[in-house]
């Protein structure tokens, strides 16, 4: 089966094979062709270059692309969308003036939803999840991280697990899974602490290692949940178990989770909202990437990523939505790039690299997604006729999506 898009106004990300990130000031360019062709083969990109250069060739479908702009989808690294219920109440109680930390502190938040899903049967939290998932491929999204986190119990954790497992068979998007068994610490836990985290390293990552349920590991190091000391005994433990960190540090206070994510080699640090110089400095020539999570700083009024400052360090930056029930209800990686522009000051071209093949790098996932690349997944984005690719972050809240389409195939 070949698929041929002809005059295509201008195609987006175009890069080599061996391009799996891009850093400080290359962050600024993105790689066009205007006036392309575009050829793909099965669910891989087979050819692409300008029109003029079109082959003579025979293709069994032909898209017409007059007018529009052609990017690969974006890749969310960083999400919670298996989880049951919502938390819409405390929406409400945060706009009469409660704080996030208030409402977590009398058994809201995490602790909230974890309750919910453990009342939830693996069927509902799959219903409802599944929801989610395809409202966010109708938005661009090809390739995306779930975590765990909702359980925080044995059972509740698997169970999860097992859901993204079955999303990711069911759906033609590429799904990467992390245990956030340490999310926060269950309310039966409250005086024993080192009891829960006993539960993590002896019972869940055995049971997830053995049934391969997770990619990478994840700790919420912050104060109130888990100190920088423990995120480091249950990093090494997910790495013991063949799970790479991804971590959440830095989103109310900067307490030294970056310098130890860093120290175990985490794959992504996600959040960074708080950043000290020295984080900043720590993270200079890292395999790490930085995660921004623009929506979240959005939803809950907290303050943005410096990406200037960081970008200016030589730092590279990914972006991801973040969608979870208590911070960041909503999973639109396009209003994640508009905001990044405007609140984060964010270049179009920064934006759009840090949604692609940073938030690819951010999952493991360089090699096959994030770029027009020769060999990758058609994970494609076809726009309506716009006048140009800045009106992606401009018109912010429109939808500029004309066409879906994942693994050659389309979705919408
Ligand atoms: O990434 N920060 C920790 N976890 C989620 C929010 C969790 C929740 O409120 O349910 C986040 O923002
Ligand atoms: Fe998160």
């Amino acid at each position: 089966m070949t698929t041929l898009i002809t005059n295509i106004k201008e195609l987006l990300q175009v890069r080599e094979t061996s391009v799996s990130k891009v850093s400080g000031a290359e962050m600024a360019i993105l790689p066009t062709i205007k006036n392309a062709y575009l050829l793909i083969k099965g669910n891989l990109i087979a050819d692409f270059g300008s029109m003029e250069n079109l082959p003579i060739l025979k293709a069994d479908t032909i898209i017409d692309a007059t007018g529009k702009i052609v990017l690969p989808t974006w890749c969310d690294s960083h999400t919670h969308i298996v989880y049951a219920g919502n938390r819409e109440q405390e929406f409400v109680d945060r706009i009469n003036g409660l704080t996030y930390e208030e409402i977590a502190n009398r058994g809201g938040g995490i602790l909230n939803s974890a309750k919910k899903l453990n009342e939830s049967s693996e069927e509902e939290i799959y219903l409802q999840s599944k929801e989610r998932l395809e409202d966010v491929i109708r938005l661009g999204t090809g390739a995306l991280e779930i975590k765990s986190g909702y359980g925080l119990s044995l059972n509740g954790e698997l169970k999860i697990l097992r859901v993204i497992k079955q999303l990711s068979k069911q759906y033609p998007i590429t799904i990467k899974a992390t245990f956030l068994g340490a999310h926060a610490i269950p309310l039966e836990y409250k005086e024993n602490r080192k009891g829960y985290i006993d539960l993590i390293i002896d019972e869940m990552l055995p049971e997830i290692a053995k049934n391969q349920l997770a990619d990478y590991i994840d700790v919420f190091c912050e104060t109130g949940y888990f100190t920088v000391a423990e995120t480091e005994q249950i990093m090494e433990a997910g790495i013991r178990f063949g799970l790479k960190p991804k971590i959440h540090v830095n989103q109310f206070n900067s307490i030294g989770g970056v310098q130890a994510a860093i120290k175990y080699n985490a794959l992504s640090v996600d959040h960074l909202e708080v950043m000290k110089t020295e984080d900043i400095i720590a993270l200079k020539n890292t395999d790490t990437m930085p995660v921004a999570l623009p929506s979240c700083s959005y939803f809950l009024s907290i303050p943005y990523t410096p990406a200037r400052e960081m970008i200016a360090a030589g730092l590279p930056i990914a972006l991801a939505t973040d969608y979870n029930p208590g911070s960041t209800p909503s999973g639109n990686m396009n209003f994640v790039v508009a905001t990044a522009c405007i609140k984060m000051k964010m270049t179009p071209e920064e934006a759009i690299n840090a949604a692609t093949i940073n938030g690819a790098y951010a999952m493991g996932l360089s090699d096959t997604h994030g770029s027009i690349t020769i060999g990758k997944k058609a994970n494609l984005i076809i726009t309506k006729s716009i006048p140009s690719y800045y009106q992606l972050p401009y018109a912010f809240g429109s939808n500029l999506i004309d066409t879906v389409m994942l693994e050659g195939q389309n979705i919408t």
